[in-house]
């Protein structure tokens, strides 16, 4: 275990915004869980926060790594993957192996043990489909405990980790069930309608990092955590609405009742794909995606209430922040707010 104090956070997550962890602590065996408590905050890699200038809060990373088969038969492998291993680096694995499952989620940014929290999801694929087991230090009860995939309540974007059991379950590694034959995930428009023949797991993983690289920003360039806010579910007569105004709004059906509006739409709309105040900013290639430039969290915040106000007003949708919002303005915190 190691333990820093007034830690420099800007290159601790990929926003990169200026601000300042009272203290860091660094595990490196599994059995250190047990000296954390419900007010800890773990960070994977840091590519879907934002800090706030001071984290009063103590950080906690997981530097837990290791992949193994842990079962099989004639279908599936079961594999256990530690919680600090590089999402991508695990995904680009599997696809060597030729398990099928993971490739449409390739190069998205963070660690395996993130992965569950947000129930990550891109060209039609949601990590809960390929989770069998999440393994976790329980804070409250202080006992390691194995959850079952259906115990842990992922809807898009979110799961108890993110809601209920914030400050209770530390996840320490993560069981994926996938496919000796895969089977393919097409439906997403953009593999649909891809230029090349995708007709294996390994062209499908390279399909996505294509369009990925060819649509988001690196963050080591121009510092951003991805999407920056979710897509709204909203009920059918909202879409109706919209569209007395616009023929062509983009959706996503969620059910008979429900479907999703990209935000990216909505914030395109409204004008602010390409803006820029200060030093935050909307990426002028992809309406989702926050870009900052220089910024410090409590600017990226002001700014991002800025797009939901605009939205709002427009479209009278409320637009919620996707990254996890971690510590305190320093005016607050030092009492002068
Ligand atoms: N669009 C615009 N303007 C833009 C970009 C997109 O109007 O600048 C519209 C287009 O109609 C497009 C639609 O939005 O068809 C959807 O765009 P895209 O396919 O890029 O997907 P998204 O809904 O914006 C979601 C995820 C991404 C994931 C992609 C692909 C969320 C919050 N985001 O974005 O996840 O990669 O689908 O599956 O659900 C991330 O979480 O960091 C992330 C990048």
């Amino acid at each position: 275990m190691q333990v820093f104090h007034e830690v420099e956070l800007k290159d601790w997550h990929t926003l990169a915004g200026q601000a300042v962890a009272r203290e860091l602590m660094i595990i490196e065996a599994q059995e250190e869980l047990q000296a954390l408590n419900a007010g800890d905050v773990v960070i994977g890699s840091g590519s879907n926060v934002v800090f706030l200038p001071w984290v009063e809060e103590r950080l906690v990373r997981l530097n837990l790594f290791g992949v193994s088969v842990v079962d099989e038969n004639k279908a599936y492998v079961w594999v256990r993957a530690m919680a600090g291993e590089n999402w991508h680096a695990f995904v680009q694995e599997m696809v060597v192996r030729g398990l099928g499952g993971v490739e449409n989620l390739a190069l998205i940014p963070g660690t395996v043990g993130a992965a569950p929290v947000q129930n990550i999801g891109a060209y039609g694929v949601e990590v809960c489909e390929v989770i069998a087991q999440v393994e976790a230090y329980d804070r409250w009860k202080r006992e390691w405990v194995c959850l079952q995939a259906s115990e842990c309540g992922f809807v898009y974007r979110g799961s108890f980790f993110k809601s209920r059991w914030l400050t209770r379950y530390v996840i320490v590694a993560v069981v994926f069930v996938l496919r000796k034959n895969p089977i393919l995930r097409l439906d997403y428009a953009e593999l649909a309608q891809y230029p090349m023949p995708l007709n294996s797991i390994e062209a499908v993983f390279f399909a996505v990092v294509a369009i990925r690289q060819n649509k988001l920003p690196d963050p080591k360039i121009l510092p951003n955590a991805g999407s920056f806010f979710h897509n709204p579910v909203v009920d059918r007569a909202v879409l109706l609405h919209l569209e007395e105004s616009y023929s062509d709004v983009p959706r996503y059906v969620v059910d008979d009742n429900r479907v999703k509006i990209p935000a990216a739409w909505l914030i395109e709309r409204c004008g602010f794909k390409g803006y820029r105040e200060g030093n935050v900013g909307i990426y002028a290639h992809h309406a989702l995606v926050l870009i900052n430039y220089e910024g410090g969290g409590d600017e990226i915040y002001a700014f991002a209430q800025k797009i939901i106000a605009g939205v709002q007003a427009r479209f009278g949708i409320t637009l919620t922040i996707e990254p996890r919002l971690i510590g305190q303005n320093k005016e607050r915190f030092d009492g002068t707010d």
